[in-house]
């Protein structure tokens, strides 16, 4: 088996990586960059409550790894003055864990449910509960002779974040009176979360250093921050610490994260499904055999980028790559070479700003 290491453009972070964005976080609604509809609409909304002297309506985000879903519950908090509780779906495994935690809230906290998709089936009930009518029915004892005592409770926010919003059932989602859908952010926003990091971290960044590191960013300011701090590493050793475009580049490529932002298992993928299958269509699993992969890995760690940025298209055929790709990997495409039908060269771009399905923007209902 191939060992295609995924770390350097991972969307996810792990526990040490979090400990660190701590720091890089922003703290206000004006510091956050980007995601404009998303956050012109949630200041609106917090004015408003704030002006009628009520909680404001439970925020759902929804949106890849590493887009600011967090970062966005903790500014809901700070804009609000209120406190913040921080739980997760896992961790409430029954419904009197989600019990204790709304009945020890305090009048405006807060909740900030992170991966609210994993929570138990029957804690989502008492949740619907809770969120309408500030109550919950606490259970006692168990057969025929248990019964439901209400409890109220003090009214609160609930923010819920997801990477996978079609996992809440209907009613679940249909009591939040606000859902933004944080999207890929594009390029130049990604610049301005880069100087901002550099500003923090006491770096020199040159504005051409950091169009370099935000075009192979992958559309995620997590992974922006993270490609920083290997430049940044790079040039204090090999250099004299300053950001340039060079050592950007130099860093990058050491790291094998290449101009778009494809790393070696993309690029092995993209290798194999050029020279191999003269450029498909192929099938999933026959090109993962290629790769020396799991299909799924090649299917939900590569793929997804990938497809997202117009490098290949999936028809019912099999994968094919598109015109993008052939000229991304610099490779002069076969005459009878096809193409994915319907997908331009340039759909997605450049710097993976493109939408991901399901639509982009934010609604409120
Ligand atoms: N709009 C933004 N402006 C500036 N920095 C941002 C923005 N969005 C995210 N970041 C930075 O990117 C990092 C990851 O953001 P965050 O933890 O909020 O992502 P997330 O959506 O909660 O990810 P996950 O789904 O993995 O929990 C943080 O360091 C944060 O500071
Ligand atoms: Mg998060």
């Amino acid at each position: 088996m191939a060992d295609y290491e995924r770390d350097t453009v991972s969307p996810e972070a792990d526990l040490d990586e979090r400990a660190i964005e701590g720091a890089l976080r922003p703290k206000r609604l004006a510091d956050f960059v980007g995601q404009e509809r998303v956050r012109e609409q949630l200041s609106l909304m917090l004015r408003g409550a704030q002006r009628r002297g009520r909680a404001p309506d439970h925020v759902l985000m929804s949106g890849g790894p590493g887009l600011g879903k967090t970062t966005l519950a903790m500014i809901i908090a700070a804009e609000l003055g209120a406190p913040l509780r921080i739980t997760s779906g896992p961790a409430i495994e029954r419904s009197g864990d989600l019990a204790a935690v709304l009945s020890t809230l305090h009048e405006g906290e807060v909740l900030f449910l992170d991966e609210i998709h994993r929570m138990a089936r029957p804690a989502e009930e008492m949740l619907y509960v809770a969120m309408e009518d500030f109550r919950v029915d606490v259970m006692v004892g168990k057969g025929p002779g248990a019964t439901a005592i209400p409890l109220d409770i003090a009214p609160f926010t609930l923010v819920g974040a997801t990477t996978r919003a079609g996992l809440l059932p209907a009613p679940l989602r249909d009591r939040f009176g606000f859902t933004a859908h944080m999207d890929f952010y594009d390029p130049a926003d990604l610049e301005r979360i880069l100087h901002r990091s550099a500003g923090l971290l006491q770096v020199d960044l040159a504005p051409d250093a950091a169009a370099e590191i935000a075009g192979r960013s992958r559309g995620t300011p997590r992974i922006a921050n993270r490609l920083l701090r290997r430049v940044r590493d790079y040039a204090e050793v090999h250099g004299d610490g300053r950001l340039t475009r060079d050592t950007a580049r130099a860093a990058l490529a050491l790291y094998e994260v290449d101009a778009h932002g494809l790393d070696r298992l993309d690029r092995a993928v993209l290798d194999a499904l050029l020279t191999k299958f003269r450029g498909g269509p192929v099938g999933l699993s026959t090109l993962a055999v290629a790769v020396g992969e799991e299909p799924e890995t090649v299917e939900v760690v590569a793929e997804p980028f990938l497809v997202r940025s117009g490098f290949i298209a999936r028809t019912p055929r099999g994968r094919v790559a598109t015109a993008r790709a052939w000229e991304h990997m610099g490779i002069t495409p076969p005459p009878d070479a096809a193409f994915g039908a319907g997908v331009p060269a340039a759909a997605g771009d450049a710097g993976g700003a493109a939408a991901p399905p399901g639509g982009a923007g934010s609604s409120q209902s």
